[in-house]
């Protein structure tokens, strides 16, 4: 691998397949912006491969400053690092790593990067008590720490596979609670906040009609899917008159602090960026 000096800071993202992330495209528009001569990469690693790739970061071989970590290798990672911190830890799985005082270190900022749209989008969202997060996956992992954190006492998790529900309440506390989707209405009543997490209203699924209007007055409908940027649960939350934010944002502030650590700088998320990335999901559908 090629070394990196001090004034060109080399980053990546490691996955496998590392396939068309829109990472580098989103660090390397931050640094032009900087003016910055530093690297961001894509590199793919096979899982058989994480462990020798490790290495290389923390002795310092690879040259790299620190990086992404994507599908499959987010949960492996974290047995892998000197360090993982409380949100990585909670989470389950880490994306951002770094070195710092040679030793590397691991996070997880998906749960910033759902907060920090909402700061955008929806100022004062957070002032919420109750929100119902629908599904139970990796992903809905991000979104209960950052509504726990943020202060929400009642985070209802509502999910095809219950089980999965009562997992996570396992992991998160009294805070949360599990039910199945036949409880959604129920849940969504009054409340003042609704996340979809699961892959449904992605292509080729289909999207249960649910009535958002029996929640609270002034509640938000959020999803963290983007692709499409207006999911089906958005647009049926939109015509019943609901405020609602799109996911792509939670793309975008997720990649932040990792640039802050790598490249020194903190970057901001800009509606040129929104777009440049919207062009490129168009040219790639
Ligand atoms: P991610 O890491 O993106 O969250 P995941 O771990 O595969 O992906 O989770 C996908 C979520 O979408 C799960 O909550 C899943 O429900 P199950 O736990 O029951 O599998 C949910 N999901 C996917 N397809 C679904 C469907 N057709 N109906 C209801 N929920 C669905």
């Amino acid at each position: 691998m090629v070394k990196s000096d001090n004034r060109q800071p080399r980053a990546f993202i490691i996955g496998y397949p590392i396939g068309h992330s829109r990472s580098p495209l989103i660090h390397r528009y931050w640094l032009e912006q900087a003016g910055l001569e530093g690297h961001y990469d894509p590199i793919q690693i096979a899982p058989a491969d994480l462990a020798s790739f490790v290495d290389t970061l923390k002795n310092g071989s690879s040259g790299l400053v620190g990086g992404n970590v994507t599908i499959p290798h987010k949960e492996a990672i974290a047995d892998l690092v000197d360090e993982v911190d409380e949100t990585a830890r909670q989470i389950g799985a880490a994306n951002t790593l770094w070195l710092e005082d040679g030793r590397l270190k691991a996070t997880n900022t998906d749960s910033h990067g759902f907060a920090a749209n909402l700061d955008e989008k929806a100022p004062g969202w957070d002032n919420g008590e109750t929100a119902v997060v629908f599904g139970a996956g990796g992903a809905s992992r991000a979104v209960i720490h950052a509504l726990l954190a943020r202060g929400f006492t009642s985070v209802c998790i509502a999910n095809r596979t219950e089980a999965r529900a009562r997992a996570l309440v396992d992991t998160f506390g009294p805070g949360a609670s599990a039910h199945g989707i036949d409880q959604l209405s129920e849940l969504i009543s009054g409340a003042d906040l609704f996340v979809n997490t699961t892959s449904l209203g992605m292509v080729g699924t289909e999207v249960p009609a649910i009535d958002f209007t029996v929640m609270k007055a002034g509640a938000l409908v959020t999803d963290i899917v983007y692709i499409p940027l207006e999911t089906p649960i958005l647009q049926m939350a939109k015509r019943q008159g609901l405020a609602t934010v799109d996911g792509l944002g939670m793309l975008l502030h997720q990649a932040a602090p990792g640039f802050e650590k790598w490249f020194g700088i903190s970057p901001q998320v800009t509606p040129e960026l929104r777009q440049l990335v919207i062009a490129d999901m168009e040219a790639h559908s």
